[in-house]
């Protein structure tokens, strides 16, 4: 079984980035079991003098769950033609300790606007090199108007959307084999 930790960038409880996140947990495969982080928003705002031998037990969680999966996939917004901060926030966590080294990642952004939050985008994937995580390739996506592609349950009703996540996730999945 391959296991995926889903991240998703938005506290919102209604939150369309979730909600993809919880789509690809309902798209994915037999043999892809995916589980989404829900305590992002309990991390502490990373201080260097933080980062011990000693960690919060919130950043103990988080590092722990990373390494336990075989592969990652974020889901974010832009805010501001960036990566929202708590997102950020938790990837600077994760620079000294290196769960991100050599882990398939997939990067999804979904925005309202006709972009897809294309800035955002690039920025994760910028963080996320440096930080020598695998960005698969086939495993990047923009969605944008993904309020039109969402029903009230938070369920993907658009076809070409959960086709590409699909693909995504296969695409995820193939780079975790050849590890
Ligand atoms: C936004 N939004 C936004 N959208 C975008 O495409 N580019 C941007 O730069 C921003 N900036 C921005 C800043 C702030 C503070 C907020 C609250 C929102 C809109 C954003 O994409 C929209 O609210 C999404 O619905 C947020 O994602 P979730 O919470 O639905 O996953």
């Amino acid at each position: 079984m391959i296991e995926i930790l889903a991240i998703s960038g938005s506290l919102r409880a209604s939150s369309s980035n979730t909600a993809i996140c919880r789509a690809a947990i309902g798209l994915a495969p037999d043999n892809i079991n995916i589980s989404l982080y829900e305590r992002l928003g309990e991390l502490p705002h990373f201080n260097p003098e933080l980062d011990t031998d000693n960690v919060p037990a919130s950043v103990k969680d988080w590092r722990t769950r990373l390494k336990q999966s075989n592969g990652v996939l974020i889901c974010t917004p832009e805010y501001a033609h960036g990566v929202p901060g708590v997102l950020k926030n938790a990837l600077d966590w994760i620079v000294s300790s290196g769960e991100f080294v050599n882990k398939p990642t997939a990067v999804i952004s979904a925005s309202p606007s006709p972009d897809g939050g294309n800035k955002a985008h690039t920025s994760l994937v910028q963080t996320l090199t440096v930080m020598t995580a695998e960005i698969v390739e086939g495993a990047t996506l923009l969605i944008p108007a993904v309020s039109a592609k969402l029903d009230r349950s938070c369920e993907v009703t658009d076809p070409a959307t959960a086709q590409a996540l699909r693909s995504l996730l296969d695409a995820l999945a193939l780079a975790i084999d050849k590890h």
